[in-house]
Protein backbone atom coordinates (compact mmCIF):
# COMPACT_ATOMS: atom_id res chain seq x y z
CA UNK A 1 0.00 0.00 0.00
CA UNK A 2 1.58 3.47 -0.61
CA UNK A 3 1.76 6.48 1.59
CA UNK A 4 -1.20 7.88 -0.26
CA UNK A 5 -3.64 4.67 -0.07
CA UNK A 6 -2.81 4.80 3.74
CA UNK A 7 -3.78 8.64 4.04
CA UNK A 8 -6.94 7.99 2.61
CA UNK A 9 -8.06 5.39 3.95
CA UNK A 10 -7.16 7.01 7.82
CA UNK A 11 -9.15 9.95 6.17
CA UNK A 12 -12.16 7.94 5.85
CA UNK A 13 -12.06 6.29 9.29
CA UNK A 14 -11.27 9.65 11.02
CA UNK A 15 -13.68 11.99 9.10
CA UNK A 16 -10.71 13.77 8.06
CA UNK A 17 -10.04 16.57 5.62
CA UNK A 18 -7.37 17.65 3.97
CA UNK A 19 -6.23 21.25 3.38
CA UNK A 20 -3.05 23.09 1.57
CA UNK A 21 -1.83 26.14 0.83
CA UNK A 22 -0.35 26.25 -2.45
CA UNK A 23 3.21 26.74 -1.34
CA UNK A 24 3.34 23.41 0.06
CA UNK A 25 5.21 20.69 -1.71
CA UNK A 26 3.67 18.99 -4.95
CA UNK A 27 3.08 16.06 -3.77
CA UNK A 28 1.27 17.22 -0.61
CA UNK A 29 -1.25 19.50 -3.09
CA UNK A 30 -1.51 16.27 -5.02
CA UNK A 31 -3.60 14.62 -1.82
CA UNK A 32 -5.35 17.74 -0.80
CA UNK A 33 -8.92 17.72 -0.41
CA UNK A 34 -8.73 22.11 -0.81
CA UNK A 35 -6.26 23.86 -1.92
CA UNK A 36 -6.00 27.64 -2.24
CA UNK A 37 -4.48 30.64 -0.64
CA UNK A 38 -4.90 31.87 3.03
CA UNK A 39 -8.67 33.56 2.18
CA UNK A 40 -9.69 30.39 0.97
CA UNK A 41 -8.75 28.43 3.09
CA UNK A 42 -9.93 30.26 6.50
CA UNK A 43 -13.25 30.65 4.69
CA UNK A 44 -13.64 27.00 3.90
CA UNK A 45 -12.37 25.79 6.97
CA UNK A 46 -15.12 27.33 9.01
CA UNK A 47 -17.89 25.83 6.52
CA UNK A 48 -16.87 21.90 6.20
CA UNK A 49 -19.04 20.02 7.77
CA UNK A 50 -16.24 17.05 9.20
CA UNK A 51 -14.45 16.53 12.63
CA UNK A 52 -10.83 16.82 12.02
CA UNK A 53 -9.12 18.90 9.54
CA UNK A 54 -5.09 18.35 8.84
CA UNK A 55 -4.03 21.62 8.13
CA UNK A 56 -1.30 21.58 5.72
CA UNK A 57 0.56 25.48 5.98
CA UNK A 58 2.24 27.31 8.37
CA UNK A 59 1.19 27.74 12.12
CA UNK A 60 -0.81 31.08 11.54
CA UNK A 61 -3.17 28.99 9.23
CA UNK A 62 -4.20 26.23 11.80
CA UNK A 63 -4.73 28.88 14.17
CA UNK A 64 -6.57 30.97 12.33
CA UNK A 65 -8.50 27.71 11.26
CA UNK A 66 -9.08 26.95 14.76
CA UNK A 67 -10.30 30.24 16.24
CA UNK A 68 -12.66 30.46 13.91
CA UNK A 69 -13.80 26.54 14.36
CA UNK A 70 -13.27 25.94 17.84
CA UNK A 71 -15.19 22.82 17.91
CA UNK A 72 -12.90 20.76 15.04
CA UNK A 73 -9.73 18.74 15.58
CA UNK A 74 -7.31 20.87 13.96
CA UNK A 75 -4.27 19.12 13.32
CA UNK A 76 -0.80 20.40 11.79
CA UNK A 77 1.40 18.00 9.61
CA UNK A 78 4.58 19.85 11.03
CA UNK A 79 4.42 21.90 14.02
CA UNK A 80 7.63 24.42 13.91
CA UNK A 81 6.20 25.55 10.25
CA UNK A 82 5.81 29.01 11.48
CA UNK A 83 5.78 32.29 9.14
CA UNK A 84 8.52 34.14 10.57
CA UNK A 85 7.06 37.52 9.22
CA UNK A 86 4.01 36.57 11.25
CA UNK A 87 6.00 37.75 15.03
CA UNK A 88 7.71 40.99 13.42
CA UNK A 89 5.79 43.82 15.39
CA UNK A 90 5.72 44.38 19.20
CA UNK A 91 2.65 45.25 21.04
CA UNK A 92 4.10 48.86 21.88
CA UNK A 93 4.47 49.96 18.54
CA UNK A 94 0.62 49.48 18.40
CA UNK A 95 -0.20 51.18 21.51
CA UNK A 96 1.63 54.21 20.11
CA UNK A 97 -0.10 54.21 17.24
CA UNK A 98 -3.35 54.10 19.22
CA UNK A 99 -2.04 57.20 21.38
CA UNK A 100 -1.03 59.24 18.50
CA UNK A 101 -3.86 58.71 16.42
CA UNK A 102 -7.37 59.23 16.65
CA UNK A 103 -10.00 57.86 14.67
CA UNK A 104 -7.37 54.72 14.00
CA UNK A 105 -8.02 51.43 12.39
CA UNK A 106 -4.75 48.74 13.20
CA UNK A 107 -5.33 46.54 10.36
CA UNK A 108 -3.22 43.00 10.19
CA UNK A 109 -2.22 40.96 7.93
CA UNK A 110 -3.94 37.23 8.58
CA UNK A 111 -0.47 36.12 8.42
CA UNK A 112 0.46 37.06 12.60
CA UNK A 113 -0.14 35.28 15.45
CA UNK A 114 -3.36 34.55 17.60
CA UNK A 115 -1.40 37.39 20.51
CA UNK A 116 -0.78 39.84 17.39
CA UNK A 117 -4.80 39.50 16.00
CA UNK A 118 -5.65 40.24 19.54
CA UNK A 119 -4.43 43.69 19.72
CA UNK A 120 -6.14 44.61 16.16
CA UNK A 121 -9.32 45.41 14.38
CA UNK A 122 -9.72 43.81 11.68
CA UNK A 123 -7.38 41.39 10.19
CA UNK A 124 -6.86 40.74 6.09
CA UNK A 125 -5.36 38.74 3.47
CA UNK A 126 -3.80 39.69 0.31
CA UNK A 127 -6.36 38.74 -1.49
CA UNK A 128 -9.12 41.57 0.29
CA UNK A 129 -6.95 43.83 1.79
CA UNK A 130 -7.50 47.00 -0.35
CA UNK A 131 -11.34 45.89 -0.44
CA UNK A 132 -11.23 45.83 3.61
CA UNK A 133 -9.13 48.92 4.15
CA UNK A 134 -11.21 50.92 1.38
CA UNK A 135 -14.47 50.59 3.51
CA UNK A 136 -13.11 50.94 6.60
CA UNK A 137 -14.74 54.25 7.95
CA UNK A 138 -11.21 55.06 9.87
CA UNK A 139 -9.34 57.63 8.04
CA UNK A 140 -5.63 56.22 9.97
CA UNK A 141 -4.74 52.51 9.39
CA UNK A 142 -2.10 51.33 11.33
CA UNK A 143 -1.16 47.93 9.08
CA UNK A 144 0.94 45.51 10.52
CA UNK A 145 2.72 43.73 10.31
CA UNK A 146 4.02 43.51 6.70
CA UNK A 147 5.42 46.70 5.30
CA UNK A 148 5.18 45.55 1.62
CA UNK A 149 1.20 44.69 1.43
CA UNK A 150 0.77 47.95 3.47
CA UNK A 151 2.74 49.99 0.94
CA UNK A 152 0.15 48.20 -1.96
CA UNK A 153 -2.55 49.12 0.00
CA UNK A 154 -1.91 52.42 0.92
CA UNK A 155 -1.01 53.35 -3.09
CA UNK A 156 -4.16 51.62 -3.71
CA UNK A 157 -6.35 53.55 -1.04
CA UNK A 158 -4.78 57.16 -0.84
CA UNK A 159 -7.64 58.37 1.07
CA UNK A 160 -6.03 57.01 3.72
CA UNK A 161 -3.05 57.41 5.60
CA UNK A 162 -1.71 53.96 5.81
CA UNK A 163 1.10 53.49 8.60
CA UNK A 164 3.09 51.11 8.41
CA UNK A 165 5.43 49.24 10.22
CA UNK A 166 8.65 46.98 9.39
CA UNK A 167 7.66 43.27 8.91
CA UNK A 168 8.41 41.47 5.74
CA UNK A 169 8.40 37.97 4.36
CA UNK A 170 11.91 37.07 3.76
CA UNK A 171 10.95 35.14 0.81
CA UNK A 172 8.82 38.00 -0.96
CA UNK A 173 11.05 40.61 0.16
CA UNK A 174 14.71 38.79 -1.53
CA UNK A 175 13.37 38.40 -5.34
CA UNK A 176 15.04 40.54 -7.33
CA UNK A 177 13.83 43.00 -9.05
CA UNK A 178 17.10 43.08 -11.24
CA UNK A 179 16.36 38.97 -11.84
CA UNK A 180 12.80 40.14 -12.78
CA UNK A 181 14.28 42.51 -15.32
CA UNK A 182 16.28 40.39 -16.76
CA UNK A 183 13.34 37.87 -16.97
CA UNK A 184 11.42 40.41 -18.75
CA UNK A 185 14.55 41.02 -21.53
CA UNK A 186 14.79 37.67 -22.37
CA UNK A 187 10.46 36.90 -22.77
CA UNK A 188 9.26 40.44 -23.61
CA UNK A 189 6.44 38.69 -24.64
CA UNK A 190 5.34 37.90 -21.03
CA UNK A 191 3.24 38.96 -18.52
CA UNK A 192 4.84 39.63 -14.79
CA UNK A 193 2.85 38.41 -11.98
CA UNK A 194 3.70 39.30 -8.70
CA UNK A 195 2.51 38.73 -5.16
CA UNK A 196 1.88 41.99 -3.01
CA UNK A 197 4.28 40.32 -0.19
CA UNK A 198 7.29 41.49 -2.80
CA UNK A 199 9.56 44.83 -2.52
CA UNK A 200 8.42 47.95 -4.29
CA UNK A 201 10.80 47.71 -7.00
CA UNK A 202 9.85 44.05 -7.93
CA UNK A 203 5.90 45.52 -7.95
CA UNK A 204 7.02 48.64 -10.37
CA UNK A 205 8.04 45.51 -12.47
CA UNK A 206 4.55 43.72 -12.34
CA UNK A 207 1.39 43.71 -15.05
CA UNK A 208 -0.18 42.49 -12.41
CA UNK A 209 -0.43 42.08 -8.26
CA UNK A 210 -2.27 39.92 -6.59
CA UNK A 211 -2.55 36.84 -3.86
CA UNK A 212 -1.40 33.19 -4.50
CA UNK A 213 -4.93 32.80 -6.37
CA UNK A 214 -5.22 36.15 -7.66
CA UNK A 215 -2.02 34.72 -9.82
CA UNK A 216 -3.19 31.86 -11.00
CA UNK A 217 -6.78 33.39 -12.13
CA UNK A 218 -5.21 36.01 -13.92
CA UNK A 219 -2.71 33.46 -15.62
CA UNK A 220 -5.49 31.42 -16.85
CA UNK A 221 -7.65 34.09 -17.91
CA UNK A 222 -5.24 35.75 -20.36
CA UNK A 223 -4.81 35.59 -23.58
CA UNK A 224 -0.75 35.43 -22.90
CA UNK A 225 1.25 32.53 -23.50
CA UNK A 226 4.23 33.53 -21.06
CA UNK A 227 4.29 34.52 -17.23
CA UNK A 228 6.98 35.52 -14.92
CA UNK A 229 5.84 34.81 -11.69
CA UNK A 230 7.20 36.53 -8.27
CA UNK A 231 5.99 34.62 -6.01
CA UNK A 232 6.69 31.24 -3.81
CA UNK A 233 7.50 28.41 -6.43
CA UNK A 234 4.58 26.46 -4.74
CA UNK A 235 2.20 27.64 -6.95
CA UNK A 236 3.78 26.26 -10.30
CA UNK A 237 1.73 22.95 -9.39
CA UNK A 238 -1.61 24.77 -10.00
CA UNK A 239 -0.53 26.88 -12.76
CA UNK A 240 0.72 24.38 -14.69
CA UNK A 241 -2.58 21.90 -13.94
CA UNK A 242 -4.64 24.86 -15.16
CA UNK A 243 -3.06 25.93 -17.85
CA UNK A 244 -1.19 22.97 -19.34
CA UNK A 245 0.05 24.60 -22.65
CA UNK A 246 1.29 28.16 -20.95
CA UNK A 247 4.66 28.60 -19.42
CA UNK A 248 5.94 29.97 -16.47
CA UNK A 249 9.11 31.57 -15.60
CA UNK A 250 10.49 32.13 -11.87
CA UNK A 251 13.93 34.20 -10.54
CA UNK A 252 16.81 32.77 -11.10
CA UNK A 253 17.13 32.47 -7.24
CA UNK A 254 14.04 30.28 -6.75
CA UNK A 255 11.86 31.98 -3.76
CA UNK A 256 10.93 29.33 -1.88
CA UNK A 257 9.45 28.84 1.32
CA UNK A 258 11.46 26.36 3.87
CA UNK A 259 8.32 26.84 6.27
CA UNK A 260 5.86 26.00 4.12
CA UNK A 261 7.90 22.58 2.52
CA UNK A 262 8.25 21.77 6.01
CA UNK A 263 5.12 19.82 5.45
CA UNK A 264 5.87 16.02 3.96
CA UNK A 265 3.19 12.95 3.14
CA UNK A 266 4.61 11.01 6.07
CA UNK A 267 4.20 14.15 8.84
CA UNK A 268 0.04 14.31 7.41
CA UNK A 269 -0.13 10.30 7.66
CA UNK A 270 2.01 10.77 11.09
CA UNK A 271 -0.57 13.32 12.47
CA UNK A 272 -3.55 11.15 10.83
CA UNK A 273 -2.21 7.93 13.05
CA UNK A 274 -1.69 10.41 16.34
CA UNK A 275 -3.67 12.98 16.56
CA UNK A 276 -0.44 15.09 17.67
CA UNK A 277 0.18 18.71 16.67
CA UNK A 278 -3.45 19.92 17.55
CA UNK A 279 -3.70 23.83 16.67
CA UNK A 280 -4.81 25.25 19.74
CA UNK A 281 -5.60 28.82 21.59
CA UNK A 282 -7.13 29.08 24.54
CA UNK A 283 -9.10 31.44 26.91
CA UNK A 284 -9.24 35.07 26.61
CA UNK A 285 -6.37 35.11 23.79
CA UNK A 286 -8.78 32.71 21.65
CA UNK A 287 -11.94 35.56 21.99
CA UNK A 288 -10.06 38.30 21.11
CA UNK A 289 -8.33 37.16 18.36
CA UNK A 290 -11.05 35.55 16.68
CA UNK A 291 -13.18 39.01 16.48
CA UNK A 292 -10.75 40.48 13.91
CA UNK A 293 -10.99 37.32 11.96
CA UNK A 294 -14.52 37.31 12.20
CA UNK A 295 -15.06 41.37 11.26
CA UNK A 296 -12.50 40.39 7.83
CA UNK A 297 -15.03 37.53 7.12
CA UNK A 298 -17.80 40.07 7.51
CA UNK A 299 -16.63 42.83 5.50
CA UNK A 300 -14.97 41.03 2.78
CA UNK A 301 -18.33 39.67 1.90
P1 LIG B 1 -1.82 34.36 0.11
O1 LIG B 1 -2.18 32.97 0.50
O2 LIG B 1 -2.80 35.35 0.67
O3 LIG B 1 -1.60 34.55 -1.33
O4 LIG B 1 -0.45 34.73 0.86
C1 LIG B 1 0.72 34.14 0.62
C2 LIG B 1 1.48 33.79 1.83
O5 LIG B 1 2.57 34.22 2.03
C3 LIG B 1 0.93 32.85 2.76
O6 LIG B 1 1.85 32.63 3.71
FE1 LIG C 1 5.49 33.55 5.70
FE2 LIG C 1 6.59 34.34 3.46
FE3 LIG C 1 6.52 31.74 4.01
FE4 LIG C 1 4.27 33.08 3.39
S1 LIG C 1 6.03 32.72 2.07
S2 LIG C 1 4.55 31.63 5.07
S3 LIG C 1 4.68 35.08 4.33
S4 LIG C 1 7.63 33.32 5.16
Amino acid sequence: MTIQDEIQILKKEKDAVILAHYYVRPEVQKIADYIGDSFYLSKIAEKLPNRTIVFCGVSFMGESGKLLSPDKLILMPEPEADCPMAHMVAKDEVDRARKTYDNLAVVCYINSTAEIKSWSDVCVTSANAVKIVKNLPNKNILFIPDKNLGRHVAEQVPEKNVVLVKGFCPVHEHISAEEIASLRKAHPAAEVLAHPECGKEVLKLSDYIGSTSGIISRASESSKTEFIIATETGVLYELQKKNPGKHFYFPKTKPVCMDMKKITLEKVLHVLQTEKNKAQVFGELAESSKKPLKRMLELAQ
